[in-house]
């Protein structure tokens, strides 16, 4: 895997983007999400891995996967964010960045969705700026490529 890869990985019903909940979450679906970043890791030379798995274990794996070796992760970890300290274990355990992405803006929903076991372990987090929050973590993720201490000195 190339140090100029980033890992892509989302959590359970984003398969169902497009579909699902519209009026929260839009009408673009994952694919469209998938060419997003693609569109965008391209213009910086990076490559993308792209996953989604309804599967906490599975996403478990995946960020094993994904710890040591690439240019960064981002994550929309979906309703595990409420829920999962495997995952954030999982990622705590990382020695790339990690940028926490929602679609919606979780913190004007119900109070559930305003806790994070991702937030606390993440280099930075995104919410409500639609699908555009993952173009947005590939670009700041280009920026630390170019500055290696940008995770020191932010
Ligand atoms: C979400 C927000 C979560 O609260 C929810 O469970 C999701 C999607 C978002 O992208 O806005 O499935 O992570």
């Amino acid at each position: 895997m190339s140090s100029q890869t980033i890992h892509i990985l989302n959590g359970p019903n984003l398969n169902l983007l497009g579909t699902r909940q519209p009026e929260v979450y839009g009408r673009d679906t994952l694919h469209d999400v998938e060419t997003l970043c693609r569109r965008v890791a391209a213009e910086y030379d990076l490559a993308i891995l792209f996953h989604q798995s309804n599967h906490e274990g599975e996403i478990v794996e995946m960020i094993h996967e994904a710890r040591t070796e690439g240019l960064g992760i981002v994550i929309n970890p979906a309703a595990y964010t409420h829920t999962s300290i495997a995952i954030r274990d999982a990622l705590a355990s990382c020695e790339i960045p990690i940028y926490e992405v929602h679609i919606s803006n979780v913190h004007r929903r119900e109070a559930f969705r305003h806790h994070s076991y991702v937030s606390g372990v993440a280099t930075g987090v995104i919410a409500g700026l639609g699908i555009e929050g993952y173009a947005a973590a590939i670009r700041v993720l280009s920026h630390a490529e170019k500055r290696p201490n940008f995770e020191l000195n932010p």
